[in-house]
C-alpha cells in the first residue's frame, strides 16, 4: 500500500485519529491535506491520552514523518504550542514537516470567524471559531499569506499591510471593533517563522520522492465527507475538501499514487454545530450515545448531536470517496441497546429517497426509514479478533458492508490501540 487515504464518512469525529494511529505503525509518512486546528484527534496509548488538532496523528509513532500539506491552513502559534506540548511528553517532533505553500491563519481570521458567527444569529454555522473559513476565503480570493512569506519579512509586511487595509475596515466599520496593528502582528508572526523554519519545506516533493522510493504514505483527512465544502451539507460545512480527492490537491501528489481509501465510519453518527441531521435522536438513546461514547468535542468541548447510523449517507460517502474499505469504530457503544437501527432511506412528502436528495432542503424535514437489527447485549470491548464478536455484532457488520457496498476491514471496540480488530 504505497499511498492510503483515510477519510471520515460522516460529519467528522468518526475516530480517524485512532485509525490513523493504528495504520501509522506500518507507514513512513503521514500527511494532513486540508483543514487546520478545527480538527480534533484523540489518541489513547496505554494510560496516556493525546489530543491533536493540527499535527498528523502519525507523530506518535517513532520514525514516522508527520507532514502538514499545502492544502491546510496553519495557525503557527497553535502549531508551536502543539509541538512543545508533545515534546514535553517525550514525543519526537523533529521530523514534523510543514508545506511552504500552506496558508497562515492570521489573528484577524480568528476574530472575523467569531464575529461572522455572532452576526449570523440563529443562522450560524457553529464553526470552531479558529479562523478556518476566513483563512480559506483569503486563500481563494488571493489575499492569503503563506508559510513561505514568513521568511521574507518585506513581502510579509507588504502582504499584511494590504490585508489589514481591508480587514480593519471590516472590523471597524462593519463590526464596530478596534483595528489591528500590522507591526505587532508582523513581530509576532516573524518570530513564529524563526521557530518553525527548520520544519518548512516543499512537502509535495518530499511526499513524491518518498513514494518513488517505495515508502508508505498515509493521507489523513480531517472532518468528514458531509462537512466537505463541495459534497457536504452546504452551508453547514467546513471550508475545505476532506474527501479523498482533496488528498491529491492538498498534498501535491497525483491521483494515480493512491490505491487505497479507508472510510472511517462510526457505528452510529454524530455532528457538532448546526445543519440538517436526518437520524438525530433527541431521546434517551441519543443521550446514551453521548455519554457512553464520550461525544464531546476535542477542540471546543461541545456536546455532539448523536443518532443512528445513516446508510444513505454512508453509501454516498463510499461513492464520493471511492472507498476501498471501511474501518467501523465505536461499535462497543452499541452494546448498550437491545435493538439497533440503521437508516436505509429517507421519506418526505410521500416520496422515498434511496440516495441523498438533489434538493438538500429535504434533509431538514425527512423521516428516516429504519431497518431494525437485534443488539448483542454483552460487553464486547475485550474482543481481540472478529471471532470473539457475538453473532449479532457480526450480522450488524455484514449489514453495514452490504448497505455500503464496501468491505469492513477493521473494527474498533474501544479507544485503546489494542482494541482494534482487523481482517
Ligand atoms: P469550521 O471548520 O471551524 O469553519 O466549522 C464549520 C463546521 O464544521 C462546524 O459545524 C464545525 O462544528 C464543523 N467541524 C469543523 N471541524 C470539525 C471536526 O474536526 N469534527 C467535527 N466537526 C467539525
Amino acid at each position: 500500500m504505497p499511498a492510503t487515504v483515510i477519510v471520515g464518512t460522516q460529519w467528522g469525529d468518526e475516530g480517524k485519529g485512532k485509525v490513523t494511529d493504528v495504520f501509522a505503525e506500518n507507514v513512513d509518512l503521514v500527511a494532513r491535506y486540508q483543514g487546520g486546528n478545527n480538527a480534533g484527534h484523540t489518541i489513547v496509548i496505554g494510560d496516556e491520552r493525546f489530543a491533536l488538532t493540527l499535527i498528523p496523528s502519525g507523530v506518535l509513532n517513532p520514525g514516522v514523518t508527520p507532514v502538514i500539506g499545502n492544502g491546510t491552513v496553519v495557525d503557527p502559534k497553535v502549531l508551536l504550542e502543539e509541538m512543545a506540548a508533545l515534546a514535553a511528553r517525550d514525543v519526537d517532533v523533529s521530523l514534523v514537516r510543514l508545506s511552504a505553500n500552506a496558508h497562515l491563519i492570521m489573528p484577524y481570521h480568528r476574530k472575523i470567524d467569531a464575529l461572522q458567527e455572532r452576526f449570523l444569529g440563529s443562522g450560524q454555522i457553529g464553526t470552531t471559531k479558529r479562523g478556518i473559513g476566513p483563512a480559506y476565503t483569503d486563500k481563494f480570493s488571493r489575499h492569503g499569506i503563506r508559510v513561505q512569506d514568513l521568511f521574507d519579512p518585506k513581502i510579509f509586511r507588504d502582504k499584511l499591510e494590504a490585508a489589514l487595509k481591508e480587514k480593519n475596515k471590516t472590523l471597524v466599520k462593519l463590526y464596530n471593533q478596534l483595528p489591528m496593528d500590522a507591526e505587532a502582528i508582523a513581530a509576532e508572526y516573524l518570530e513564529y517563522g524563526r521557530q518553525l523554519e527548520s520544519h518548512v519545506t516543499d512537502t509535495s516533493l518530499l511526499l513524491s520522492e518518498a513514494l518513488e522510493a517505495g515508502k508508505e504514505v498515509l493521507f489523513e483527512g480531517a472532518q468528514g465527507t458531509l462537512l466537505d465544502i463541495d459534497h457536504g451539507t452546504y452551508p453547514f460545512v467546513t471550508s475545505s475538501n476532506p474527501t479523498a480527492g482533496g488528498a491529491t490537491i492538498g498534498s501535491g501528489v497525483g491521483p494515480t499514487a493512491i490505491d487505497k481509501v479507508v472510510g472511517v465510519t462510526k457505528a452510529y453518527i454524530s455532528r457538532v454545530g448546526s445543519g440538517p441531521f436526518p437520524t438525530e435522536l433527541d431521546d434517551e438513546i441519543g443521550e446514551t450515545m453521548i455519554e457512553v461514547g464520550g461525544e464531546y468535542g476535542t477542540v471546543t468541548g461541545r456536546r455532539r448531536r448523536c443518532g443512528w447510523l445513516d446508510a444513505v449517507a454512508l453509501r454516498y460517502a463510499s461513492r464520493i470517496n471511492g472507498l476501498t474499505e471501511i474501518a467501523l469504530t465505536k461499535i462497543d457503544v452499541l452494546s448498550e441497546f437491545e435493538t439497533l437501527k440503521i437508516c436505509v432511506a429517507y421519506e418526505a412528502d410521500g416520496e422515498r429517497y434511496d440516495e441523498l436528495p438533489r434538493q438538500h432542503r429535504v434533509l431538514y424535514n425527512c423521516e428516516p426509514v429504519y431497518e431494525e437489527l437485534p443488539g448483542w447485549g454483552i460487553d464486547i470491548s475485550g474482543a481481540e479478533s472478529f471471532e470473539d464478536l457475538p453473532p449479532a455484532a457480526l450480522d450488524y457488520i455484514a449489514r453495514v458492508e452490504e448497505l455500503a457496498g464496501v468491505p469492513v476491514s477493521m473494527v474498533s471496540v474501544g479507544p485503546q490501540r489494542k482494541a482494534t480488530l482487523t481482517r
